[in-house]
Parts: structure tokens; C-alpha cells; sequence
């Protein structure tokens, strides 16, 4: 599947804001979150409603609504929970699970700490956050994690993707597609992603 960018003005100028290194982290913050909901509403496009008979002051109508029990938000630790309140907010009583994964400095490879999800995965739609989809190898090793415990249909929601790690997903997971905010040029000798807007994870937090 190919990653779907979102392509709209407001997305372009808000991530201007976020990529600024003069923005602080109450900004930063909120601006994670806000975009986040963006993603997560591109990515409900596909959502099959259960139909329904509701009343409005008017008179009765047949109409489609969201069974919110089926989804389950996945961020990735850190810096994908910066994503959740937004997410949060569109999908309310969605299921929450954690996945803690740190990219070592030195090899780029992530260092998974930390495993607790929802139960019954196969019945639901797996939605992961992860802000920064850099070589990818964090975004494979979760990926692969929630498909061992039975995830069948999974999405993967980042803000800002390196073309590297979107080729390196799509080809070892075909299945699971990709939403992002904006697919940038490249990644450095760091595996930063260039332009990018830095360490996400300080950012959000401030802890640089
Ligand atoms: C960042 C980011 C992703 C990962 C992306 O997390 O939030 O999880 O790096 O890189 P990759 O695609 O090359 O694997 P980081 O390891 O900095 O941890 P943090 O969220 O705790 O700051
Ligand atoms: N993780 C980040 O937080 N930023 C990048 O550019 C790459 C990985």
C-alpha cells in the first residue's frame, strides 16, 4: 500500500510552526497533538459504520455510526504518546497499548523496553503512533510485535517520514498503511530526517 501524505495547506503551515526550533515545548505539544487528529481522521476514511435508527427533534432517521470498542491506539514510547490526546479525542473509547522502544545512538537499531496491549488484537484495528518514521526499524519491530499477538489490521500514523524508512515498511509489511503529515527529503549520517524538526521525543517533553 503507498503511504498516504496528507496534502493541505493548514497541515503545511501548522508543521512549519512544529518544525521551527525556536517553538517551544507547550506549542510543540500542542501541535503534535492537533495534527495527530488530522492523521487520525484521514486514516477513519475507510471506516465500515454499523447502521442505526437514532431520533433527532424532527423525526426518525437510519444512520451510520462508529463501533469505538474495535480500535486500539498503539504509541510507540516516547514520543508517540505525544500523538494520543489527539487521537483520543476522535476516537474516545478506543483501547490503549504501549509499546517502549528506544533507537540506540550508536546503531540506529531500537532497543524494545517495554510491551502491554490490549487483548483480543485480532478483532480490532491497530493503529500505531510513532511522530518520526526515520530508517523504520522501530516501525517494523512494532509492527511485527502486534502482528505476533494477533493483529491482523494495522495502520501506521507518524508525522513526519523519511522515504528510506516508508520503502523499508511497505516492503517488509505490504499490509499496513501508512498515514503521515508530510514525506520529507532524507535522512543524515545520524539517521535524523532532513529537514525534520529534531529529536521529537525531547521536543514534547523537553528534555534537551
Ligand atoms: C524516535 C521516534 C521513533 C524512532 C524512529 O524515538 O519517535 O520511535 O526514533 O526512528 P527509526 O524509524 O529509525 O526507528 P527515539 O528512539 O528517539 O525514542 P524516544 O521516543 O524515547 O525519544
Ligand atoms: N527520531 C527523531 O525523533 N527524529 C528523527 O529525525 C529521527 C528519529
Amino acid at each position: 500500500m503507498k503511504a498516504i501524505e496528507l496534502k493541505h495547506p493548514l497541515i503545511e503551515h501548522k508543521l512549519a510552526i512544529l518544525r521551527d526550533k525556536h517553538t517551544g515545548t507547550k506549542e510543540f505539544r500542542e501541535l503534535v497533538s492537533e495534527i495527530a487528529m488530522f492523521l487520525c481522521y484521514e486514516a477513519m476514511k475507510d471506516a465500515v459504520l454499523e447502521q442505526t435508527e437514532i431520533e433527532t427533534p424532527i423525526c426518525k432517521m437510519q444512520t451510520g455510526k462508529l463501533d469505538e470498542d474495535k480500535y486500539a491506539f498503539i504509541p510507540i514510547l516516547r514520543a508517540g504518546t505525544g500523538m494520543l490526546d489527539g487521537v483520543i479525542r476522535v476516537i474516545p473509547n478506543a483501547k490503549i497499548g504501549h509499546i517502549g522502544m528506544y533507537r540506540d545512538e550508536k546503531t540506529f537499531i531500537p532497543v524494545n523496553y517495554y510491551f502491554k496491549v490490549p487483548k483480543d488484537l485480532e478483532k480490532r484495528e491497530v493503529i500505531i503512533l510513532d511522530p518520526m518514521l526515520a530508517t523504520g526499524g522501530s516501525g517494523i519491530d512494532a509492527i511485527e510485535a502486534l502482528k505476533a499477538k494477533g493483529a491482523k489490521k494495522i495502520k501506521f500514523l507518524s508525522i513526519i517520514a523519511a522515504p528510506e524508512g516508508i520503502e523499508k515498511i511497505e516492503k517488509a509489511h505490504p499490509d499496513v498503511q501508512i498515514y503521515c503529515a508530510h514525506i520529507d527529503d532524507h535522512l543524515n549520517e545520524n539517521k535524523y530526517i532532513v529537514p525534520g524538526l529534531g529529536d521529537a521525543g525531547d521536543r514534547i517533553f523537553g528534555t534537551k
